[in-house]
């Protein structure tokens, strides 16, 4: 059980950077004290919005860079075009700043007002799109960014759906600090799936290390992902025949390094992140929460000794307009939980 700490950590260890690129990477492993107090598993959660741009994504986005750049597919002062959901947009867009690379947000319309303002003062232009029709309409983001390719120069689309550069910064950074971390006794690893790139990155360094970890993709039942559907069917874990199960795969995900894939109600996550706030004082994004939520279910079952690691792709802060922010909740038939923990009046 952990309590208030009677010192300050030794001010020997902090350390000086030359450059806030040099932040990404080695974020900390925190152990989760009260809400896994009674369990036979230790479960810790890996902060990686401890990274200078707030998330994750910092990891592929220098990644992408430095290989994108390596090969001569960027040049010096080509336009970065970014078509994700935000924070690998941030990501890009500040590593931008220090390579001399403007960037360009195709911008889904419900990009939280946090990051589109963080966007902004980073110089980023911004023009619409979606990222929740079909692949092949028009106003798809992905669809968006190709047309702009081909009338213009100049411009590099990372595609972190599907380049290698993705999997492989976690291949090469987020696998080994976790291996490090735990001195080599991680058993069991979760994280979100969106382009596959972290499980798959990770599970490969960690499955390589050690075959036995148990990598576990976790998703929100959103109707939006047919393979999240599958993932609430409980057909994929590893009957025969399950990697042919859905073509729509993200295609990123190395189906051979995920161990399992679980599904959660985005309800449910929500509701959980406050109580995690409450009794951890850990301040998660929904997709870290949703991770944590499915670890704790399964610590309850694991072996004394095991060793579960939850990753956490972003904070809390990024979703205070929306996810996390009463009058949201009330307007999106989430009043119950609004009620819960903010009690039943509505907010003024
Ligand atoms: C908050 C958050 N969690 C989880 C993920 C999933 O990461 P990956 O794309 O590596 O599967 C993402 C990716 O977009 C994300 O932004």
């Amino acid at each position: 059980m952990a309590s208030i700490p009677e010192q300050f950590p030794d001010p020997s260890l902090s350390r000086t950077y030359e450059s806030i690129l040099d932040l990404i990477g080695n974020t900390p492993l925190v152990r989760v004290n009260v809400l896994a107090r009674d369990l036979p598993a230790s479960v810790y959660v890996k902060l990686d919005h401890f990274n200078i741009g707030g998330s994750a994504k910092d990891r592929i986005a220098l990644n992408m860079l430095r290989q994108a750049s390596a090969a001569g597919e960027l040049r010096p002062g080509d336009r970065i075009i970014e078509t994700g959901q935000g924070n690998t947009s941030i990501a890009l867009a500040l590593a931008g700043v220090i390579g001399a690379h403007p960037s360009t947000v195709i911008a889904k319309p419900d990009l939280s007002p946090e990051k589109l303002n963080l966007l902004r003062m980073l110089g980023a232009a911004t023009t619409p799109g979606k990222l929740d029709v079909d692949k092949s309409d028009p106003e798809h983001a992905w669809v968006i960014a190709e047309r702009h390719l081909a009338e213009h120069d100049g411009l590099w689309w990372p595609r972190q759906h599907s380049t290698a550069s993705n999997p492989d910064a976690h291949y090469a950074s987020t696998g080994p600090e976790l291996w490090h971390q735990t001195g080599g006794r991680i058993t069991h690893f979760l994280a979100a799936v969106a382009t596959g790139g972290t499980v798959s990155g990770t599970g490969r360094f960690l499955h390589e290390q050690n075959p036995g970890v148990q990598v576990i993709g976790t998703t929100f039942d959103l109707p939006s992902k047919p393979w999240a559907d599958a993932a609430l069917n409980k057909v994929f874990h590893r009957a025969p025949g399950w990697e042919d199960l859905d073509p729509d795969w993200p295609e990123n995900i190395d189906l051979e390094q995920i161990d399992a894939l679980q599904a959660r109600t985005k309800e449910e996550v929500i509701d959980f992140a406050f109580h995690v706030a409450r009794t951890e004082g850990l301040l998660l994004g929904p997709s870290s929460v949703l991770s944590l939520k499915v670890a704790l279910e399964l610590a309850g079952s694991a072996q004394p000794g095991d060793v579960i690691v939850v990753y956490s792709a972003d904070h809390a802060r990024d979703y205070t307009s929306a996810e996390y922010n009463e009058q949201w909740l009330r307007t999106n038939d989430l009043g119950h939980v609004a009620d819960r923990w903010f009690g039943s009046r509505p907010a003024t």
